[in-house]
């Protein structure tokens, strides 16, 4: 591909898009966590996770969510709306893991009373930390419009999202969204993939995410392959 590199991510490269309006997104095989302190390639990652991402959007899209995308070029790249992220990482929890039961000391799958949603700063350097409503507004990176509007689009897109894994066999723990502005909505955007969920097989509750990758348990890849196969036949 020749397309002008605009910037480069942990896990895409974005790149100058077909017209004004648009980027090329291209996945890199590259897996990070932990604000990018550990880091790893793994071949065949960025396809799978483009696939992967690709039909959830695809689904979002036939049930009445606007996101980013606008048509799949190849294995890794897909021409999307020019967005500005709106710098704030919306993360849903339906059941408790990681930064949740550490941070409040409740066991990992342990069944929530209620859906959770809380926001994060988009800063690798600063560690993402968790941020509220009062001062996401009091810095002026959202308004609390597009707060509300982005909690509710979250909680939409759960619904949907459990109603479709559940079909799969796969129970969704928690999830990372991003959303953009672009013509004066907001849209969703980035990916929703192993890297940015937290699946767990229903009968077994194997880890079929990034958490494997996290935490050294083994092949990562395997789950992502397993996630790809059951939602290409669901
Ligand atoms: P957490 O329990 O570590 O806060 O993660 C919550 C969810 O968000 C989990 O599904 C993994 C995802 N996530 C990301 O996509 N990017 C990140 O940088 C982090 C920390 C979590
Ligand atoms: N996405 C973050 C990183 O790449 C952390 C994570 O997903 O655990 O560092």
């Amino acid at each position: 591909m020749s397309e002008k590199v605009l910037y480069e991510g942990k896990s895409k490269v974005v790149c100058e898009g077909p017209d004004s309006d648009s980027y090329i997104i291209r996945y890199k095989d590259t897996a990070t966590a932990f604000n990018g302190e550990k880091k790893e390639d793994l071949s065949g990652k960025g396809k799978l996770n483009s696939s992967i991402s690709n039909l959830i959007f695809e689904y979002l899209m036939k049930n009445g969510i606007e996101t980013h995308l606008v048509k799949i070029i190849d294995d890794i790249s897909a021409v999307v709306k020019k967005a500005e992220i709106v710098m704030v990482e919306v993360i849903v929890r339906n059941v408790a893991a990681g930064s949740f039961s550490k941070k409040y000391g409740v066991p990992e799958g342990t069944a929530l009373k209620n859906i959770t949603t809380e926001f994060s700063l988009k800063s690798d350097e600063l560690g993402d930390p968790m941020i509220n409503d009062s001062q996401i507004t009091a810095i002026g990176i959202a308004t609390a419009d597009e707060l509300s509007f982005m909690r509710a689009q979250a909680l939409k897109i759960n619904e949907l999202l459990c109603a479709l894994f559940e079909k799969m066999g796969i129970r969704l723990v928690d999830f990372k969204l991003e959303f953009g502005r672009a013509g004066g909505k907001i849209i969703l955007c980035d990916e929703i993939s192993p890297d940015s969920c937290r699946f767990w097989d229903a009968k077994t509750n194997k880890k079929l995410d990034k958490d494997v990758f996290r935490r050294d348990l083994g092949d990562v890849l395997e789950g992502y392959r397993e996630v790809l196969k059951r939602l290409q036949n669901v």
